[in-house]
């Protein structure tokens, strides 16, 4: 078999473009970029891939289960349709930079390769593909920010990427190798992106980075979050993901000093373990991570925490696991993601010896996910009572039921006639279960007394 020839010939009627984001939020936001990229060149989008001449794959390569499922899919989009045409399949995101050239040795029916930080190309890359399978995993220099058409998102709550890469190298993680080295976007270019976005209808705004607590493009992300904080319009700003070892004191002061900053801290552990955090190269450990939640806590006792967890990293022993048990009793989590270890190709705890048997990490997931939903339903049950905010984001599953979004990043359901989704309205929480609060909005309790 030569490369692949594409079989749709060229039409008058514009080509319909299908992207599937898998993994974090920042290949949310990179979807929705290539997206605009692809609308900017003619293309208009397709709610399937079932009918659309372009399917872009944004990968994740942050566990095996996550990059094992580009190649399902591969499998089913490269079978003919009806017409006998197929997509031309685009695999971009952390598995093509990761595993550019295993994509096109496993999967000769791929005929984009492109990798998280060169997509602006996009565009033109389809085109090459037209004669030859087109393949770009550089990470240049130039950042693609810069070659990006301006956004055209639609909608209440908005990403916004700030910071990109690490170089922290947590001993089990792939992201440094597939993200490059951290940089920061400059803080003109984020303002006007910002701008854009709440005078679109935006009045969230997330700002993303895999450590975006390390943003540093010509502010901290305290002083970024001061300034986006003066535009009209845009009522909540979030940040996710942080590192614990660059919780600054002005990051943290801003949970109280910038009321528009949600009561919110993604705050990832990993283990409770100290021996276990040296191991992963985290470079903190459980007293210094627990420290760091004092200090917010300080400023902003109802703050929301929440964190991400291993289980079974190489060599973690069951008195290890306890400790991981015990530091999600002590910092009382909102909520928290956990994960079994998933070996990673060229990472050094890959190769580590006493790997743990996966029938024990299953069962250790198990009675850690018992201790989050515990401790995320306690905190919901805190919260019952408080007035407070929420921002409508779909239906319920009742009809008239809405789901909102409290401060806290709580499911909150209610139902509120005559409102719609986008909408910011004052509610009571009046019940509280593992996963959601129930709410009452306000203005109608006024109404109806
Ligand atoms: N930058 C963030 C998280 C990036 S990845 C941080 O430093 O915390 C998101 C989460 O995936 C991580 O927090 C970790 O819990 C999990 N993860 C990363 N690599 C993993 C691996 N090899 N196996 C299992 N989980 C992993
Ligand atoms: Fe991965 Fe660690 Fe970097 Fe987070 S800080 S992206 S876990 S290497
Ligand atoms: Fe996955 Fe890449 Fe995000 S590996 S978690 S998509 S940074």
């Amino acid at each position: 078999m030569t490369d692949t020839v594409l079989l749709e010939s060229p039409s008058p009627v514009s080509r319909r473009y299908h992207v599937k984001s898998f993994g974090c939020q920042m290949n949310v936001y990179d979807s929705e970029r290539m997206g605009d990229l692809l609308e900017a060149d003619g293309m208009v989008v397709s709610d399937s891939s079932d009918d659309a001449d372009v399917v872009v794959l944004n990968t994740c390569h942050i566990r095996e289960r996550a990059a094992e499922k580009l190649y399902s899919d591969i499998g089913r989009l490269r079978r003919p349709r009806a017409d006998g045409s197929r997509p031309t399949i685009v695999a971009a995101g952390c598995v093509a930079q990761a595993e550019g050239a295993e994509i096109a040795r496993r999967a000769p029916d791929v005929d984009v390769i492109v990798g998280p930080l060169a997509y602006h190309r996009l565009p033109q890359l389809l085109r090459d593909a037209r004669t030859a399978r087109a393949i770009d995993t550089e990470m240049p220099d130039a950042p693609k920010f810069a070659a990006l058409p301006p956004r055209r998102h639609q909608g209440a709550a908005a990403f916004l990427t700030v910071q990109e890469g690490c170089d922290k190298f947590c001993t089990f993680c792939v992201v440094p190798y597939t993200r490059g080295q951290e940089t920061s976007r400059p803080l003109a270019d984020l303002l006007a992106e910002a701008e854009a976005l709440v005078a679109a209808g935006a009045v969230e705004i997330t700002l993303i980075g895999q450590n975006v607590n390390a943003y540093h493009g010509g502010t901290s992300l305290a002083g970024l979050i001061a300034r986006l904080a003066d535009i009209d319009g845009l009522k909540r700003i979030r940040y996710t993901t942080s590192h614990p070892r660059d919780m600054s004191d002005d990051l943290i002061a801003a949970h109280t000093e910038i009321p528009k900053l949600m009561p919110y801290l993604h705050l990832p552990v990993q283990s409770g373990s100290s021996r276990i955090l040296k191991a992963m190269n985290r470079a903190h450990t459980r007293g210094s991570y627990l420290e760091t939640l004092d200090r917010v806590r300080a400023v902003r006792p109802d703050i929301a925490l929440s964190g991400d967890f291993i289980v079974g990293f190489p060599g973690e022993t069951e008195a290890d696991f306890a400790d991981t048990l015990s530091i999600v009793a002590e910092a009382r989590y909102a909520a928290a993601f956990s994960f079994k270890y998933s070996v990673r190709p060229g990472t050094p705890a890959g190769t580590m010896a006493d790997q743990v048997p996966e029938a024990v990490k299953d069962e250790r997931l198990a009675r850690l996910q018992a201790a989050i939903a515990a401790g995320s339903h306690a905190f919901n049950q805190d919260t019952v009572g408080r007035r407070t905010e929420i921002l409508l984001e779909r239906q319920g599953r009742k009809p008239g039921q809405l789901i909102g979004k409290t401060p806290w990043l709580q499911s909150a359901v209610v139902s509120v006639p005559g409102a719609r989704i986008g909408d910011l309205i004052a509610v009571e929480i009046t019940a509280a279960g593992p996963n959601s609060v129930d709410a009452t909005p306000l203005q109608q309790e006024r109404s109806a007394a």
